[in-house]
């Protein structure tokens, strides 16, 4: 009879206990790696309560790059602020926080510095778990934040700093399978764009004279070995290079639209042709596009209509999640925090952290 009723307490109790809806795991999370300094606040990975970035490209602008010194500096001036406005916008007190994570690496030893003391401080004040975060991971998982994900799935990450097809055949396994040998694809757009005049960051002046030019200037496209999957856009940045100089030597005006459609079409085709072999190859359900340089127009429209023959959905999160901020990596810990991995508070800002090692 004891037995029973312990029975029929026991399923009283799972019952109630499954009408409850889950406590909701909330992340702030910080990204301070390079030139924007963001907080956001995100429930279960996938919902955005708030994500505030402060942009530093005007500061760097006049230099016509980032000038890691200056980046640091402006970290320190905005974090606490910015902590103040995520934690505010969010809604949320701090008590109910679940974990804090941060962007450990790669990125500006100094400016990943900032982010790591100041992620460190509040887990210990606020006795929280500790993530420290992969920033490639986290532009991957930017897509988490307005799709679902299925796996297996190819990522095609392109951003300033980072250009590689990455295999996930589960949550959270990353397995890159191709890399730049030199330039990162943002890296490339911003040298030829200076080059040519434009102001930092040059990427989107480029896409936006490649989308206006009617005729090109043809440019060579890097296939490297037939079976690889890695990229160099160094020697097609010499390219342009070389027909500015020309230009400018011979005293004839430098035909910066008809370079930026030449420039784009062979970045774009090189990237296309290879992000749809990997998915083809490893018969990935999803292509996901990840990076800053994903906000290219011209590279969406492309890769779009190549997934739609291949049949796999192209999945790209908005602008605004395309560029470096802290919801991505707010999506990229709960990877972590559903394992209930965590980092002590011996967390170092890693400038060469490996995605395959997080
Ligand atoms: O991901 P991100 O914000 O920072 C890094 O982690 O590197 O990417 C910044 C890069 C810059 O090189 C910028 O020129 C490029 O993304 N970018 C673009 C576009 N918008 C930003 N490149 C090409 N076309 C764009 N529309
Ligand atoms: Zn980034």
């Amino acid at each position: 009879m004891n037995v029973t009723k312990f029975d029929e307490q026991q399923r009283e109790l799972t019952e109630a206990n499954a009408a409850k809806p889950a406590k909701p795991v909330y992340i702030l999370a910080i990204e301070t790696s390079c030139d924007e300094t963001s907080v956001a606040i995100v429930e279960n990975g996938k919902i955005i309560r708030s994500n505030v970035i402060s942009s530093q490209i005007e500061t760097h602008q006049r230099f016509g790059g980032v000038v890691p010194e200056v980046a640091s500096r402006k970290h320190v001036e905005s974090i606490t602020w910015m902590l103040e406005e995520a934690v505010e916008e969010a809604g949320i007190s701090l008590q109910e926080l679940s974990a804090i994570a941060v962007t450990e690496g790669p990125g500006l030893i100094g400016a990943l510095l900032v982010g790591v003391v100041a992620g460190k401080a509040l887990a210990c004040a606020l006795d929280l778990p500790l993530i420290g975060v992969h920033h490639i991971a986290g532009h991957i998982y930017a897509n988490q934040l307005v799709h679902e994900l299925e796996y297996p799935l190819i990522s095609l990450v392109v951003s300033g700093g980072h250009t590689e097809l990455v295999l996930l055949e589960e949550p959270g396994k990353f397995r890159i399978i191709g890399r730049t040998r030199d330039d990162a694809a943002g890296e490339a757009y911003d040298k030829i764009a200076r080059a040519m005049g434009l102001p930092y960051p040059g990427g989107p002046h480029v896409d936006r004279l490649a989308q206006e030019a009617e005729s090109e200037i043809k440019l060579p496209r890097s296939w490297l070995e037939a079976d690889s999957y890695d990229f160099s856009f160094s020697g097609l940045k010499s390219a342009v290079l070389n027909v500015v100089n020309q230009s400018k030597m011979r005293g004839e005006a430098v035909q910066t639209a008809q370079i930026a459609k030449g420039f784009q079409a062979s970045v774009i085709d090189v990237l296309v042709e290879k992000a749809s072999r990997a998915v083809r190859e490893y018969g990935a359900k999803q292509l996901l596009l990840a990076g800053g340089v994903a906000a290219n127009k011209g590279l969406r429209s492309v890769l779009a209509e190549r997934c739609a023959e291949l049949g796999v959905p192209l999945l790209v999160p908005p602008h605004a999640l395309c560029t470096d901020n802290a919801a991505m990596i707010g999506a990229a810990a709960f990877l972590k925090w559903d394992k209930q991995e965590f980092d002590s508070m011996e967390l170092k800002a890693e400038p060469q952290l490996k995605l395959e090692e997080w």
